[in-house]
């Protein structure tokens, strides 16, 4: 099984991570087609099938809607067997997201989270952005509640989902991993890559198919090609397509062609 390491959060993972939004949201998203949420008997399935074909890391968040609660009463038996990513700052009801970056707000969220993921703590605990990065980590009570989870044992490794590269780099100096969109259509990120593999901050690429608009195959390989990813954490109802992902990030050019370089890249080791 291959496995990479996570900056040196000391954490190994899967270069195919699962994003868990679609089993428990299916409004306000961005994907090509709208979707039904599977039942409960679908989720388990797979759930139980992504960790089976060995894909260990999975990404959820209180934004989710119902991903968190599933993952919890799915996988709580296999806690040993995964890496799991939740966040915090971020939900979604009625339709729309709220956010709440005050450090009350972020306890209680910390608080549900491990309740709804029957776990004491999870692996990685990452800030869920609203786009004002740098605001929100200058002026919010967001990073000394993740440092505080982290010293209290509620979270391995902590850091930021993020969505612009000055707030990645303005993270570098506290964070173990950054989650950061790196796809096909937008490689802003890809100066932070290297600074990141510096700062020894592990790396998640999210979105690595621009939310399922790009060519899987084709946008794996990107997205994992360079050395300082982790993984890149897809989002799936389908199996199959998880099945296949993994192919193409363990074997880009069997699976579609050579894989495309970026600049700065290094050769995986
Ligand atoms: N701010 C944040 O923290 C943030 C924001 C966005 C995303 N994320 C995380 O990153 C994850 C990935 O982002 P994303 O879900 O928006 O987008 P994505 O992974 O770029 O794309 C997911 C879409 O691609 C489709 N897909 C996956 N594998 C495929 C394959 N082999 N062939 C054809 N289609 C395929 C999926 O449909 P099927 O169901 O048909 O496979 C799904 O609709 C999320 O699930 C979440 O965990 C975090």
């Amino acid at each position: 099984m291959d496995r990479r390491s996570l900056g040196r959060t000391g954490l190994e993972v899967a270069p195919i991570g699962f994003g868990a939004v679609k089993i428990g949201r299916n409004r306000g998203l961005k994907y090509p087609r709208g979707h039904a949420l599977p039942d409960a008997a679908g989720v388990g399935r797979l759930l139980h099938g992504i960790v089976d074909l060995g894909i260990n890391l999975i990404d959820t968040a209180p934004a989710y809607g119902t991903s968190e609660a599933l993952i919890g009463r799915h996988l709580a038996a296999r806690r040993d067997e995964i890496v799991l990513a939740t966040k915090v700052g971020e939900r979604f009801g009625d339709g729309r997201s709220t956010f709440d970056f005050s450090a009350a707000g972020l306890r209680r969220s910390i608080d549900a989270s491990l309740r709804a993921l029957r776990t004491d703590a999870v692996d990685i605990l990452l800030l869920h952005s609203d786009g004002h990065d740098l605001d929100i980590l200058a002026h919010s009570d967001a990073v000394p509640v993740l440092m505080e989870a982290r010293e209290r044992g509620r979270a391995r490794c902590i850091g930021l989902s993020g969505k612009t590269v000055a707030g990645a780099r303005a993270a570098l100096g506290w964070a173990d991993v950054l989650m950061l969109t790196y796809n096909l259509d937008d490689a802003s990120h890809a100066p932070v890559l290297a600074e990141a593999a510096a700062a020894g901050v592990g790396v998640l690429v999210k979105k690595a198919l621009a939310s399922g608009h790009l060519d899987a195959a084709a946008a794996i390989a990107f997205a994992t090609a360079p050395a300082a990813v982790g993984a890149a954490v897809i989002g799936s109802l389908s199996l199959d397509h998880m099945r296949q992902n993994l192919a193409a990030a363990r074997d880009p050019a069997a699976a579609h062609g050579t894989p495309r370089a970026t600049p700065g890249d290094r050769p995986h080791a």
